[in-house]
């Protein structure tokens, strides 16, 4: 068998220390509330994380608060907070009863004289004080030499070896803005590690786009936990991203973590919601396009047998996620067809050849292909209707405003029977698509997997289009658009519409 890493991590087992809720949430911009973070704290916690940085203690009263309610909630992970080398932020750290204490101080030159401006003994002095004191008081303690990869050597194995002296119980070597290179980071954990004998944990900041790279040099030169963040967040260009750093270290290297990979996708979808920091479709792992497939050369190759177009040694279910089909410009006949017979449509070789080329032409044009117009180009060229409408939309109204909730109310014909359900949300949209998934709640559950609002034209009487994704009970998604200047009509329309061809699907599917 083709084997693609270092072989000597083959069965090791690595630890995974997450730090979203401390340098992920510096990432500009973003700011969390305090049940937003115990929120993602018990996600890390399912997800199998070892270890996560709740927060800085000592910035404020309510990160204080938030950081000591983490550490209360009972979970199975370490819980830890982050101090400087001072008395009162070991404090603070002391008061939150965390697990651990993460204390840190500037050993590179150009930190150490421009900012905390203290001899090289003085910092030491420092750091050994801190790790004591974090002992006395029964915590596990972890110290980090701030700007190690840009840190005179000789000094920062002369801190780190006086540090573990001084009882520390493992060391960070911080790349702080991330100019380390794969093999200097390599020679550097070998380095430490020869004059070492406490673990070593990296925390790799992304400035070159080399984050996830360092860290596992640094694992393959012996260092036994990473420090990531989910969706990479964090510091400027952020830190080594938490799904990459694990699904290499299983996949590619043979190594083991405690981490549940089934829920990597869920928890990236929590931080990008909860955070507001989106990842773009092409991002490895999570992204929407990480197992999606359009040219006609991979959709067959991937329809006959998966792992021709992709690693194999990782699969969509391994990380929750699933594999697409994308109808585009660059479709082959194997892919419309294998998504025709999926809603029940079986064309004749001509008339696949008739519906491909009609796709191929609205392809060209700039649009994006959904299951509805696959559908209404299939309806067309087999000159029927395919499959009667089960639901009817009546009418749909949505009150909104500064002094009201928003609240949605749809009333519709599904089958022979009228129906009418109401919800509200946190604005109009959310409460017309909640009053349609409720109207569905006694015929068939479905929830609505994605939701894409764009404008195609400018001004407020702009054109929007929504395009929206919806999964029944078993898993089957079905994609639709709909544009409108009204967005409400216009999702709403969206739904009923990708509602509608799941249905058929789901009735052709009950005939076999
Ligand atoms: O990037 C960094 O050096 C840090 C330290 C606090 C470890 O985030
Ligand atoms: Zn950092």
């Amino acid at each position: 068998m083709a084997f693609y890493g270092d072989e000597s991590l083959v069965g090791k087992h690595k630890t995974i220390f997450d730090t979203t809720l401390r340098d992920g949430e510096q990432t500009p911009g973003v700011s969390l509330t305090n049940e937003q973070k115990l929120k993602i704290a018990r996600q890390l916690d399912k997800l199998g994380v070892d270890v996560i940085e709740a927060g800085f203690p000592i910035s404020s009263e309510g990160e204080k608060q938030n950081v000591r309610a983490i550490a209360n909630e009972g979970l199975s992970l370490d819980v830890c907070g982050l101090a400087r080398v001072l008395r009162k932020d070991l404090d603070a750290c002391i008061d939150c009863d965390v697990d651990m204490i993460h204390t840190f101080v500037s050993t590179s030159d150009i930190q150490r004289i421009h900012t905390i401006k203290k001899s090289r003994e003085e910092v030491t002095a420092m750091a050994i004080d801190a790790i004591e004191y974090i002992k006395e008081h029964g915590a596990k303690c972890m110290f980090s030499a701030m700007d190690a990869t840009r840190t005179d050597l000789d000094y920062l194995i002369d801190i780190y070896k006086d540090v573990e002296k001084a009882g520390c119980d493992i060391i960070n070597v911080p790349d702080t803005v991330g100019i380390m290179s794969p093999s200097g980071m390599y020679q550097l954990i070998k380095n430490i590690n020869s004059e070492v004998n406490i673990p070593i944990d990296v925390h790799c900041h992304n400035d070159f786009g080399i984050a996830v790279g360092n860290s596992l040099m640094a694992t393959e030169a012996g260092a036994s936990q990473v420090q990531v963040t989910v969706n990479g967040i964090g510091e400027r260009a952020g830190n080594a991203n938490l799904a990459e750093v694990v699904m290499c270290l299983h996949s590619i290297y043979g190594a083991k973590t405690n981490i549940k990979t089934e829920y990597l996708l869920e928890t990236s979808k929590m931080v990008e919601n909860f955070t507001g920091v989106h990842f773009p479709p092409n991002t490895p792992i999570v992204g929407d396009n990480a197992f999606a497939h359009e040219s006609g050369i991979h959709t067959h190759g991937v329809l006959e047998k998966s792992d021709t177009f992709e690693p194999g040694i990782m699969t969509p279910e391994m990380v929750g996620h699933r594999r697409r089909i994308v109808i585009g410009k660059h479709a082959g006949s194997h892919a419309v067809e294998k998504s025709l017979q999926e809603m029940g449509i079986q064309p004749t070789a001509e008339q696949l050849g008739e519906i491909l080329v009609k796709i191929k032409d609205i392809a060209n044009k700039g649009k994006r292909i959904c299951d509805a117009d696959l559908y209404a180009v299939a309806s067309s060229v087999l000159g029927r209707n395919l499959g009667k409408e089960t639901i009817t939309l009546k009418e749909f109204s949505v009150m909104t405003g500064n002094l009201t909730t928003p609240t949605a109310v749809v009333r519709a014909v599904i089958g022979d029977e009228e129906v009418v359900a109401s919800n509200y949300g946190v604005g109009p949209i959310d409460a017309a698509l909640k009053a349609v998934e409720d109207m569905m709640g006694g015929y068939n559950k479905i929830k609505v997997r994605d939701y894409r609002l764009e404008a195609i034209t400018g001004g407020s009487d702009a054109l929007a289009e929504v395009t929206i994704s919806v999964e029944d009970e078993e898993g089957r998604v079905v994609n639709a658009q709909s544009a409108s200047t009204d967005i409400a009509t216009a999702s709403v329309d969206a739904l009923i519409t990708a509602i509608n061809i799941l249905l058929e699907k789901k009735k052709l599917w009950s005939m076999q």
